[in-house]
Parts: C-alpha cells; structure tokens; sequence
C-alpha cells in the first residue's frame, strides 16, 4: 500500500512534495521531517527520537540542511514538519562535519556504548580527540549520553518521576534521587526501552525486578495464580488492570495475560456452545 493510500484511509491530512537529496517524496503535510526519511529508509542518525514523546531536539544528531524560502539553514530534522516544496539535504558538507564532531562527543562521553560505536563508524568517525569519560562507578555503564530520554519516558509516560538528573554540569547522570532506591519506580522498564543507547539494567530475579541503573531499586513482581509464574511488577499490574479491564471477574486479574488470554477463550467457547462440549 502506498503513502497515499495510507493517507487516503485516514482523516483528510494534506499531501505534500518534499525533495530529499534531489528526490521527490510524498508526505503529510507537517508530518516530521525525520519519520518521513525513516519510513524512506533515507538514512539520518538520531538518538532522542522517541515516536511516543515529543520531539525535543536533544541529541542534534539529526541535523539537515533545508531550503526555506530560498534561505539555507540548519535543523534538526526530529523538530522539524515538513511543508510542500521543502528542499532538503541529509549529506551536505556542513552536515557531515558538525555529525562528525558530535559522534566524537559521543565517543568520549558513551565509551562503553556500543550503539554509539556501531553508528559513529557507519558514518565513517571511529575516534574521538575529546577525552574519554570513565567512571568505574556509573551506575549507566559509561554509554549514557543525557539525552533525557528515559527521565521523560518515567515522567511524561508513566507519571511515575522515580528517575532525574543529578549533580551539574559534567558529574550531571541520572539516576534517582540522593541515590536511593526508589519508592515511585513501578519497575514498567519504560527507561530500558526508550534508552537508545542501551545503558539502563534491570534484571528479574525470583519474585522481583531489580532496576540495577536506578540504585538497585527493587520491585516486587506478582505471580500468576494460574501457572505461578512471576510476570510484572505487582504495582503495574493493578494499574494496567484498574484501566483497561475493569470487567474482569477477580479469578480472571489475577492470572498472567496468557493465562488471561486462554480463560477468555474457554468462556467465549464455552458462551457460544451453551456449555456443550
Ligand atoms: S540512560 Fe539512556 S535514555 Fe537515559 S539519559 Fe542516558 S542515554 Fe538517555
Ligand atoms: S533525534 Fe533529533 S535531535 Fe536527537
């Protein structure tokens, strides 16, 4: 299915002409220019592009060049919407050379990040002039790069706020706060997933998760009355089951969701057949 016949599925979005290195796609208008050239597959890199939070420019690594209005500039491409007629340049001398410095950044900032490592040499930088930064006590495994990705995630996702920024500016990490184990962690590891440069742990063991990034916070998990094993934390389970099924019977909430998913199914068969086997 094309584009525009996507588009065409959905609520009236106006097309739009956007020339992508010389080529011409078709867009939503004031669609991002990012997940345009994702779903192209025209290659930016980028770090802080998080399609479940707002756009917030963070990690810069995006950048391109645009024609507005017959004048040039540089912008991030997580930020920007694309209008008919955008001329846009994902390559250009300048681009490369202000990428090049920022994986450099990186480099020396995320050491042990072997995302950052796998990108930088994709676009050609496997080394960097700025001093690496190796603290043997980061709790984030040296391959954090303050992108703020996941305190946003706990945040603006969860409304948890369990995890912050901490210290100032070059002992600045995340973690929570005074380096205790949280209370407001729900153990969801919303952190781990939208980390992009895979540097927050955790780790079930027995009857509960242990966030190891976030002061070993530990997080007691609830157990399937049905099969017995341990599947989320308690505390995510209830709230996950207090909003999008309040209908179901006690026995029901209490099983994991593939022992909910076979209940379900037997009752349905079992209300379609009378009973009758
Ligand atoms: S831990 Fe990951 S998501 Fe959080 S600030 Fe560091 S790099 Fe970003
Ligand atoms: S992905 Fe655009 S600034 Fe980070």
């Amino acid at each position: 299915m094309t584009h525009e016949e996507v588009s065409s599925m959905g609520t009236a979005a106006k097309l739009v002409t956007v020339t992508i290195n010389g080529k011409k796609y078709g867009a939503d208008e004031d669609e991002i220019l990012l997940s345009v050239a994702v779903r192209e597959k025209i290659a930016i890199p980028h770090l802080c592009y998080e399609a479940s939070l707002d756009p917030y420019g963070a990690c810069r690594l995006c950048m391109v060049e645009v024609v507005r209005h017959g004048k040039r500039e540089m912008v991030t491409s997580c930020t920007t919407r694309v209008t008919d007629g955008l001329e846009v340049v994902t390559d250009g001398p300048e681009v490369v050379k202000h990428r090049s410095i920022l994986f450099e950044l990186y480099l020396a900032e995320a050491p042990k990040s072997e995302v950052i490592k796998a990108m930088a040499a994709r676009y050609g930088v496997t080394k960097t002039r700025f001093l690496k930064k190796i603290d043997t006590t980061d709790s984030l495994g040296n391959k954090c790069i303050l992108c703020g990705l996941c305190v946003r995630a706990c945040n603006e996702l969860m409304g948890a706020g369990a995890i912050g920024f901490v210290n100032r500016g070059p002992y600045t990490v995340v973690n929570t706060p005074y380096f205790e184990a949280s209370r407001d962690c729900l153990g969801c590891g919303a952190c781990v997933k939208v980390c992009p440069t895979n540097a927050v742990e955790m780790e079930d063991q027995k009857n509960e998760r242990i966030m190891k990034s976030w002061s070993n916070t530990r997080v007691p998990l609830a157990q399937c009355d049905c099969c017995g094993r341990y599947y989320a934390p308690k505390a995510l389970a209830a709230t996950i089951l207090a909003r999008v099924t309040p209908s179901l019977k006690e026995e029901i909430a209490r099983c994991c969701p593939e022992c909910r998913g076979k209940l379900i199914a037997k009752k349905e068969i079992l209300a379609k057949t009378g009973g009758a086997r």
